[in-house]
């Protein structure tokens, strides 16, 4: 038996409301992204592909239709739900990295872990949960810039520590929100390696770009045009 699609959006819509103004953003989005693919999201600035991420990162909530993530419905999951499925099976890279300036590279990519591990068990995992957050940077090419503070890393390496902390606790779909879009195209290129080689190992990924190289990328690419996702024939 075919295993169940990771990532399953039905007729989702999502409106922003400022004052009395309502900005229909999603206006029934559908999409269907198999267990271990790898795709693209492209679209104009403002048609919606950070909202809809969210959305599927149980970031937001939708205001109507379906999304079913490896399986499960989550639109009727409780707050508690939301944050264990998004600890244990979403890693989501954001665009503009949102590390931690006050912790070091090693703290950053560890947060995940320590979020999820009670403090009565935190003392006797600790050393367990630092070298595998060592290890997942070594593996993004950072084992040497573990006590260094976000402000003292390029952009690349930011991007890295982000994306080692998306890792942490063994994510099944990755999200990825603009994830090379600041940074030169040698590192955006590390970058994608680094996405792929996620992806062989099992990681189903979902990525935004406005990149058409990095689109080309992926094994498949959606549009999303006036609200709704387009896949080209
Ligand atoms: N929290 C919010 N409140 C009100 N409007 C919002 C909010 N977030 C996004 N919007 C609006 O919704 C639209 C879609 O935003 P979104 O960030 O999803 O676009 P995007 O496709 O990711 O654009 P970009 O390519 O520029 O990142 C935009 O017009 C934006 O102004
Ligand atoms: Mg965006």
């Amino acid at each position: 038996m075919s295993k169940p699609p990771a990532i399953l959006v039905e007729g989702v819509h999502k409106t922003y409301r400022l004052g009395r103004q309502d900005l229909h953003v999603l206006r029934g989005v559908d999409c269907t992204i198999g267990d271990g693919e790898f795709v693209a999201i492209v679209g104009a600035s403002g048609s919606g592909k950070s909202t809809l991420l969210h959305l599927i990162g149980l970031l937001d909530r939708a205001d109507e239709g379906g999304i079913t993530l490896d399986d499960r419905n989550v639109m009727g999951l409780s707050a508690g739900a939301c944050n264990r499925m998004r600890r244990h099976e979403i890693g989501f890279v954001f665009q503009f990295y949102h590390l931690f300036s006050e912790l070091n590279v090693l703290d950053n990519a560890m947060l995940p872990a320590m979020v999820d591990t009670p403090l009565l068990n935190w003392f006797s995992r600790r050393k367990k949960l630092r070298a595998k957050a060592a290890g997942i940077l070594d593996d993004v090419g950072l084992g040497d810039r573990l006590k260094h503070r976000p402000r003292e890393l390029s952009g690349g390496e930011r991007q890295r520590v982000a994306i080692a902390r998306a890792l942490m606790n063994d994510p099944s779909i990755l999200l990825a929100d603009e994830p090379t879009g600041n940074l030169d195209s040698k590192t955006g290129a590390k970058i994608m390696k680094l996405l792929k080689r996620c992806n062989a190992n099992g990681q189903t990924i979902l990525m935004v770009t406005h990149d058409s190289d990095i689109a080309a990328q992926a094994d498949r690419i959606l549009h999303l045009v006036d609200g709704l996702m387009m896949e080209p024939l």
